[in-house]
């Protein structure tokens, strides 16, 4: 139902709520999918999950976990196994030292973040969301009230700097949303920057929310940071939003993790009882026990990091020759972020515009900027097969010369 038929019928609903909008990503995906029922033959490069199916050792990890009756409620934290695991994967894979305190099962990223801002931002601070950002990030700000306050980061090629938080900074500030490996841009804040950025914050009073979620996907593969190894002083001012969505091809199994420091990881957990209460039994089970085994969980993940790589090397130099598309190579995740905006005028005024043409007429379908605050942008996913990306370039590219 939207806001005007719920006037309509009287349904009084909270400010909070109606001040969020619905995620634009999963609109854009949807119209790709009533196309695809329609009959059309859609090129779907608005995903934003892999095309890979989960690896079949955690499967069948899942079933063991059902075969032993893990079918209960764990502790809203998660399953001991489960704490203990991502605190012994965190410490052989990064060198981090965490405590069991410190960790609490989520259903999802998306939960862990949620999580994350309603326990630590009061209605009216301002919180500092870098731009483009990921579409959620600033609807959970609106939903508890406060203020998004935007970092502009395409001067610096879309990779935030610790100068940027520093100007941005206020008396009002409470927290800084960061995302790295980035989704929509593809860019990673290099270790040295990114600690930077965190010991800025700290040193004015200001939390972090990390939001790790594309961790593992940096290309090369190897050059991965995580805030969970910085030293103790720092940390007290970080929360890690994890999740095994991306990296290990789970989307639909909805886990992820926080690691916070132990007053903050309690509050969430408070939150969480309220809530969700936990993410499944099963799923935190087979996540543990693959988590025991680094070397193959590393396996499996560099299987598909080296897929996204080789799609990513070919994709890119391809939307460069394409006149009007100006994007650099990305880092991480798998995305691309191109800028249209010397294709707008009269006839494509925004980059929705182009957007919907090229759906319409070519049957390719791409996300707009604008949902991530960048419009004249398009976000192009490679988290499909190189196929599909040889038909979408050829199909583009036959649509900007016309
Ligand atoms: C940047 C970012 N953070 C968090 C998430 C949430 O992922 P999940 O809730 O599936 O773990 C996504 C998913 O698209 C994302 O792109």
């Amino acid at each position: 139902m939207n806001d005007r038929s719920a006037a309509q019928k009287g349904i009084a609903f909270s400010k909070n709520i109606l001040k969020m909008k619905g995620s634009s990503t999963l609109k854009a995906a949807q119209l790709a999918t009533r196309l695809r029922e329609e009959g059309r033959d859609v090129i779907d490069l608005t995903v934003g999950e892999p095309d890979f199916d989960t690896p079949q050792f955690i499967k069948d990890f899942a079933l063991e976990g059902l075969q032993k009756g893990i079918t209960k409620y764990t502790p809203t934290a998660g399953l001991r196994l489960f704490r203990e695991s991502v605190i012994d994967y965190y410490s052989k894979v990064f060198g981090a030292a965490l405590a069991e305190g410190e960790i609490a099962a989520s259903c999802g990223g998306k939960q862990a973040l949620f999580n994350a801002v309603n326990t630590l931002v009061d209605e009216g601070e301002d919180v500092l969301v870098p731009k483009p950002y990921w579409v959620t990030f600033p609807e959970i700000v609106n939903f508890v009230g406060a203020n998004n306050v935007f970092i502009d980061t395409e001067e610096t090629d879309f990779i935030l700097t610790a100068d940027q938080v520093r100007d941005a900074i206020t008396p009002k500030t409470k927290l800084l949303i960061v995302n790295s490996p980035n989704n929509p841009t593809g860019r990673v804040i290099p270790a040295a920057e990114m600690r930077k950025i965190i010991e800025t914050c700290a040193e004015r009073g200001v939390y972090v929310l990390t939001d790790e979620c594309y961790l593992l996907f940096v290309y090369p593969p190897g050059e991965v940071f995580t805030s969970a190894v910085l030293p103790e002083e720092l940390r007290r001012y970080v929360c890690v939003a994890g999740s095994f969505s991306k990296t290990f091809a789970m989307t639909g199994w909805r886990i992820g993790y926080t690691i916070a420091g132990e007053e903050w990881t309690k509050q969430m957990l408070k939150l969480q009882s309220h809530s969700a209460s936990h993410p499944t039994s099963f799923v935190q089970y087979a996540c543990a026990r693959a988590l025991q085994d680094p070397a193959r969980m590393s396996d499996a993940v560099g299987t598909m990091l080296a897929e996204y790589e080789r799609r990513r090397d070919y994709l890119i130099p391809e939307l460069q020759k394409i006149g009007g598309f100006k994007t650099a190579m990305p880092e991480g995740a798998f995305y691309a972020f191109v800028d249209v905006r010397e294709l707008l005028g009269d006839k494509y005024q925004r980059s929705a515009d182009l957007v919907d043409a090229l759906l319409n007429s070519k049957y390719v379908a791409t996300t707009d900027g604008e949902g991530f605050g960048a419009d004249g942008f398009i976000r192009i996913s490679y988290a499909t097969s190189m196929e599909n990306l040889e038909r979408a370039v050829e199909k583009i590219a036959r649509f900007i010369d016309q």
